[in-house]
């Protein structure tokens, strides 16, 4: 393909993008959405040129040679080798969503490269050769790539619709040999070059392409958050490309590892657009309240909702006598005897996203019981309503909260011991909670949740929105700190590889 025919393609591009574009949204939708803003894809563009440039240079071109024709002196043999690229700058880039795909536009590219040429030619006298290196410089580039981004079986495939590299002007300057004498002879390869300039970089941009692709296909299906639940970052449906945005759903449920049941949690209303003057940052990260439903939910399937307190920072309040003015029954029956209390949350707790934080309601059992002679004798039992309220906040590159007790309503459900007065029995549990409990749960959520977000990258700027039953995460991104241990062990062109 010609240079022109090339340079036709890429404007072709931009009369692509300057299509009207509206956003459709007919497809399944999941728990999680990613939207990577026109910031972000500035971003995430840098990033990519950088790599890109990065993973082409040094870059060998063939070499070149021809036998040319000169009046009087006959056939003269000429070899352009060791032809490399070694330098690139990119003036300008920019990147477009369209209806279907992305466009990558870098301008006013400039490359140094380097040769070594050769000629000779015989005479009927004697043969005559010369050799030297020269410099060339390549102005006015322009590289244009339009990619194509699809679901595909919960992953994403990325494909090369378009690529297309147009150099403008070259300029050959010979050093060494009677270089003097041979610069035209040598202008006469320009265009040879400038095709071999062209072929080859397209070539390389569509070889990146396709390792950033094959790493996209290799993206785990699930984040592990521990060995009880892991988060499923299947994508589902096609990604929605909007003016200058992207936007992805992930199922985004906690799940077992390995153990797929019926969730109940697969209907939900839509997540319509929020409705209020976003943060300008690089992505927007949007949580169904339902999420945080499927994580309280595998967490209790794995019976891990369940505490025995047999000692709290207050150790009087586990004893009988602590217990002398509120249940004096207790008292008179268990003089002095420690006491245990069995804490079990009787089902899944309800999640739901309200205005500035999350809002939870958990129904639990809590059966005291008393310690005779390494025994336990279980006295009564207590149904507990409690509302908290959870603040979420970003760590790093993971979610975690701080759980506040809101209130707690205690019910008799049984008792061996007479009645109680349950507004006192509220008011010691209810210390407990907070004392015990409360910072138990603070301890594991400040592990925090995992965040679809490629491994190698933090968030830092982050604002959190909940509203509509919708957690938002509006943030900029930054690549994290490499260890030495975590380095790329290849030439990979983008550090993605999910792992949490
Ligand atoms: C090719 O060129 C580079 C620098 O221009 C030089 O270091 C290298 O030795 C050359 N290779 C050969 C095989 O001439
Ligand atoms: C590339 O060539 C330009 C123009 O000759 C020069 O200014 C620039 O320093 C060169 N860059 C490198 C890295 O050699
Ligand atoms: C590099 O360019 C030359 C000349 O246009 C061409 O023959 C060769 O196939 C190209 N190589 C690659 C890897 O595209
Ligand atoms: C896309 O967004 C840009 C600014 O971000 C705006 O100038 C342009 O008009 C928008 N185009 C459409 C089709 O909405
Ligand atoms: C993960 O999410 C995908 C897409 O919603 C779904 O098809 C798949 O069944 C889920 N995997 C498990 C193990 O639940
Ligand atoms: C705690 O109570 C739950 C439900 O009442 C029961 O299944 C569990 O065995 C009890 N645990 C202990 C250690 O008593
Ligand atoms: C969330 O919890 C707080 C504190 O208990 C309460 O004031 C508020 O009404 C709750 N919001 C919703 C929507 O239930």
């Amino acid at each position: 393909m010609g240079s022109f025919t090339k340079f036709m393609a890429s404007a072709i591009f931009f009369i692509v993008l300057s299509f009207f574009l509206v956003p459709t949204r007919t497809q399944e939708e999941g728990f999680i959405s990613f939207v990577i803003s026109s910031k972000g894809l500035e971003f995430s563009k840098d990033l990519l040129i950088e790599q890109a440039v990065s993973s082409i240079i040094p870059l060998q071109l063939p070499q070149i040679e021809k036998s040319v024709k000169i009046p009087l002196v006959g056939q003269v043999h000429v070899v352009l080798s060791n032809i490399t690229i070694y330098n690139v700058d990119i003036a300008s880039s920019y990147v477009e969503t369209g209806d279907s795909g992305i466009a990558l536009i870098a301008s006013g590219a400039t490359a140094n490269l380097s040769m070594d040429w050769c000629y000779s030619y015989s005479t009927w006298l004697f043969d005559i050769s010369d050799h030297g290196d020269a410099s060339i410089q390549v102005e006015g580039m322009e590289v244009g790539v339009t990619l194509a981004l699809n679901g595909q079986e919960g992953t994403l495939k990325l494909s090369v619709l378009e690529c297309g590299c147009y150099v403008k002007d070259i300029s050959i300057k010979l050093d060494g040999g009677a270089s003097w004498l041979y610069q035209g002879l040598v202008d006469a390869f320009e265009g040879q070059i400038v095709s071999a300039v062209e072929d080859n970089i397209s070539k390389k941009i569509r070889e990146g392409i396709m390792k950033l692709d094959f790493l996209l296909q290799s993206l785990p299906k699930q984040i592990a958050l521990d060995d009880i639940a892991a988060l499923n970052v299947t994508f589902v449906g096609n990604p929605v490309f909007s003016n200058s945005s992207i936007e992805f759903q992930i199922n985004g449920l906690f799940m077992a590892p390995n153990d797929d049941f019926a969730s109940s949690l697969y209907n939900k209303g839509s997540l319509d657009p929020v409705p209020f003057n976003a943060p300008a940052k690089m992505v927007e990260i949007s949580l169904h309240e339902n999420v945080f439903s499927s994580v309280s939910l595998v967490f209790f399937k794995a019976n891990y909702m369940q505490w025995v307190i047999n000692k709290t920072p207050d150790q009087s309040l586990l004893n009988t006598a602590g217990w002398k003015y509120i249940v004096p029954q207790l008292y008179k029956q268990y003089p002095n005897e420690d006491m245990e209390l069995n804490i079990s949350v009787s089902s899944p707790p309800i999640m739901t996203v309200v205005n500035n934080g999350i809002n939870i309601t958990v129904y639990s059992d809590v059966t005291i019981g008393v310690m005779d002679a390494d025994e336990v004798i279980p006295v009564a039992c207590i149904s507990l309503e409690i509302h908290a309220s959870c603040s979420p906040d970003i760590l790093i590159n993971k979610l975690a909260g701080t759980v506040k007790l809101n209130h707690v309503t205690a019910y008799l459900k049984w008792s061996k011991i007479g009645n109680l007065h349950m507004h006192l029995v509220q008011a010691v549990l209810s210390t407990i909670l907070k004392t015990v409990v409360v910072p138990y749960v603070n301890l594991h959520l400040w592990k925090g949740l995992p965040l679809p977000l490629p491994h190698g990258f933090t968030l830092h700027n982050s604002e959190i929105v909940s509203i509509n039953s919708r957690l938002t995460i509006f943030s900029d991104v930054a690549i994290a700190e490499r260890s030495p241990t975590s380095g790329q062990e290849d030439g990979t062109p983008w550090p993605v590889d999910g792992k949490p």
